[in-house]
């Protein structure tokens, strides 16, 4: 039986999006970190951090929604279950000008699962798809949803593809796995992005059973070559950690898995326009601290790099640290140089 479908992208409107994204994650992932992994790659999909249904229905929307534009495209995370709130929230995030929804399935941790957000909601495949309808209901961009390869007891494969299958019929076609299991209870959520082991091969075989759907892969990609091999096997891949530790790999994407033709910037460049980025911010109010603490692996691996990051990291928190400080830090550098 041959393993792909002709026609499978039946929304181009997500699949064009698919193939690299960076993942959301908490207290990174926020708009300046964002704005400085855009300009390492045009091409990927961004994501938000998470932001919960009570925080966008009863707070300071503008505070968890606005970005630049700049940063697109760009899909927000959702963490909710009440499929009223997500649609009301979907239909905002539509009109903030996000490509996207994603709802979040995914993550273990316990003060999420209290408002039962999360990963424990892939025991729920019925509320999902009740929460995917609603929201894809409510807006016309694309609902997607991450979620893990299964939670604690669950059977290692089949109660994975029955909720991605429940999910898919609610208007649904787009999935990130990270793969690996979820344990609700003993671990926390930092160990539960290492301590389970990952299963990429769960993840392809979804692909192979359900191909009429866009499959993305998450989980321990540190690398354009392995994101290479990866994509033979599932639409997308999306990178976590790896992304903000060592953030310059990024420069390689548009030219290696996008095929653009567009050069690459160097770490310089990059730097540069960061800094341009970090003096409108502050002009506007904003501290050089919660922009340059995304940017201290630029120069991971060459000479210099701690230096840099120590530079960076003793004088930006000073309140009235100014953005000269990120140039100053790579000449630092450059005098750290044995002659
Ligand atoms: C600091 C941190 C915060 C995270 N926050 C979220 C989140 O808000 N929503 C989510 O779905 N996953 C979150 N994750 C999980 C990542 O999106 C991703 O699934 C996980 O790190 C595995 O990918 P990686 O090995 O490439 O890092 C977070 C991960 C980290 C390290």
């Amino acid at each position: 039986m041959p393993n792909q479908s002709p026609s499978h992208h039946h929304n181009p409107s997500q699949s064009q999006y698919a193939t690299v994204s960076l993942a959301p994650m908490m207290d990174w992932s926020d708009r300046h970190c964002r704005f400085f992994w855009r300009l390492l790659t045009k091409q990927s999909l961004l994501y938000t951090e998470m932001v919960t249904t009570g925080a966008l229905l009863h707070g300071d929307r503008s505070r968890f929604l606005d970005f630049n534009p700049e940063e697109q495209p760009l899909a927000v995370q959702l963490g909710g279950s009440n499929p009223q709130a997500l649609a009301e929230c979907a239909k905002m995030a539509e009109d903030w000008g996000y490509t996207e929804v994603n709802l979040n399935c995914g993550c273990p941790s316990d003060r999420v699962q209290e408002g039962k957000i999360g990963a424990i909601l892939m025991a729920e495949p019925e509320l999902v798809a009740e929460c995917v309808n609603a929201m894809s209901n409510a807006c016309s961009i694309p609902i997607t949803v991450k979620h893990r390869i299964g939670i604690d007891e669950q059977d290692d494969y089949p109660a994975m593809e029955s909720f991605v299958r429940t999910v898919s019929s609610a208007n649904c076609d787009t999935f990130i796995v990270h793969a690996r299991k979820a344990w609700l209870k003993g671990l926390s959520p930092k160990q539960n992005r290492e301590v389970p082991p990952l299963k990429y091969e769960h993840v392809f075989a979804l692909k192979k059973a359900l191909p009429h759907l866009t499959i993305v892969i998450n989980g321990g990609i540190t690398s354009i070559e392995q994101s290479q091999n990866l994509l033979q096997h599932v639409d997308g891949v999306m990178i976590g950690r790896e992304a903000y530790n060592n953030p310059y790999f990024l420069a390689q994407i548009d030219q290696q898995l996008y095929q653009s033709s567009i050069a690459a910037p160097s770490r310089d460049d990059v730097l540069h326009a960061f800094t341009d980025y970090c003096k409108t911010e502050i002009d506007k109010g904003n501290r050089l601290h919660h922009m340059s603490r995304h940017i201290l692996g630029l120069y991971l691996g060459e000479y210099g790099a701690r230096v840099f990051r120590r530079f960076v990291t003793e004088r930006a928190c000073k309140p009235d640290a100014q953005a000269e400080i990120l140039l100053a830090a790579r000449e630092a550098m450059n005098r750290s140089k044995p002659v």
